[in-house]
């Protein structure tokens, strides 16, 4: 097979990327030296942001699918990208490092020349949000959120509004798992404290529970009853009850060989959560000492509505919420042989 020759910059289109670079302040001819370092840093994330993008798509891809192996070579290959995706965060969140060396007073140099152009109108961190879960009833500053866009790029962040989320492919993969539907997978399940309206293990389960509660902790056997073993999704949480239920359980048993992937990938979605409000909270500590309490170039009331969307942002706060459902592992209930036998292998 013949195969032209790759030349390294030809291959990386070098030639466009470094030359993208068009400092507003040298066409005011008032160079500011940090523009470079601003322009620079913005690009690197909006490429990296298109990586994070390349990877979650690939997870929705299969996620998509009505059915997902819970053991098979395309589950680990979502895990593996949306761990790839937490490492990329974690870069985005140092990144800010580099831009903190520039001063307040390097900023102004140039900073009344980008009006009206802000970090706002990154359509590609409001789709990637979008593409998690982040719905547009949940938004904080809904209004105006997308206020700053060209209309295409408001059509592009709606579009994937529209689209199933990463989250409800969760949810729907999630309530699948086929734990508690199959009566054979626990004919043999024995525990002491059984005695109850549900099934069985989570008779056993929820009153080994409530035991382990404190005062000032009563009221969960309540909230649990609500979110795991109610008839209907409570209004605790985002993913629906069959879900959670499956989610708890998987935290729970995580050990066994078949729910060490489902565990790995709620692990990843928690820290995808946890580095983009780190890095939420690194912007908002930058925007404040950059400029204070001056309003965004944007338009937003700048500090104020930052610190509105970190605390309402959190795409899969469902996961984190299951901690306070956990429990001592050596009182966890003995599974079934059947289940144990499937879960581990045998
Ligand atoms: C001197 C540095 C920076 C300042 C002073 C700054 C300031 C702001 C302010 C005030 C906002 C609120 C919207 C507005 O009114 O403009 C904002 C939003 C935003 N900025 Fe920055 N920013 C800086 C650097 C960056 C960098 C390096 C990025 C990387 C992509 C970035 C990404 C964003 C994003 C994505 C938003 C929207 C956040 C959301 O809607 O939750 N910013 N920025």
């Amino acid at each position: 097979m013949s195969h032209k020759p790759v030349e390294y910059t030809e291959y990386l289109q070098l030639d466009k990327i470094l030359q993208a670079q068009d400092l507003e302040s040298d066409k005011q001819d008032a160079h500011a030296h940090d523009e470079m370092l601003f322009i620079i840093i913005h690009q690197a994330y909006e490429l990296w942001f298109k990586q994070i993008h390349f990877e979650v798509d690939s997870a929705l891809k299969v996620m998509g699918k009505p059915e997902v192996n819970d053991n098979s070579p395309e589950l680990q290959t979502v895990v593996h990208r949306l761990g790839r995706v937490v490492t990329i965060l974690k870069v985005l969140v140092h990144q800010i490092d580099i831009l903190e060396t520039m001063t307040p007073l390097d900023f102004y140099d140039f900073r009344d020349f980008l009006r009206p152009a802000s970090g706002f109108q990154s359509w590609q961190f409001k789709m990637l949000e979008a593409k998690l879960g982040l719905k547009f009833d949940n938004r904080y500053g809904k209004e105006y959120y997308t206020s700053m866009l060209k209309p295409q790029y408001v059509d592009y962040v709606k579009q994937v509004e529209n689209q199933p989320s990463l989250l409800e492919m969760l949810d729907a993969w999630l309530a699948r798992m086929p734990f508690f539907e199959d009566a054979s997978m626990w004919t043999d399940f024995k525990a002491t404290n059984a005695e109850g309206p549900h099934h069985p293990f989570w008779n056993a389960y929820l009153n080994t529970y409530t035991d382990t509660l404190v005062e000032g902790e009563k009221h969960n056997r309540a909230v649990f009853e609500a979110i795991f073993l109610g008839t209907e999704k409570s209004d605790h949480t985002t993913l629906s009850t069959a879900a959670m239920r499956n989610a708890l359980f998987i935290s729970l048993y995580r050990g066994y060989p078949l729910l060490q992937l489902p565990f790995q990938m709620m692990q990843h979605l928690l820290d995808i959560d946890e580095q983009m409000a780190t890095w939420r909270f690194r912007h908002i500590n930058m925007v404040h000492r950059m400029i204070g309490s001056r309003v965004g170039t944007g338009g937003s009331s700048g500090k104020e509505y930052l610190q509105g969307a970190l605390n309402k942002h959190y795409i899969f706060k469902d996961f984190a919420l299951l901690s306070s459902f956990l429990m001592q592992r050596n009182h966890l209930p003995k599974l079934s042989t059947a289940l144990h036998n499937k879960l581990g292998f045998v």
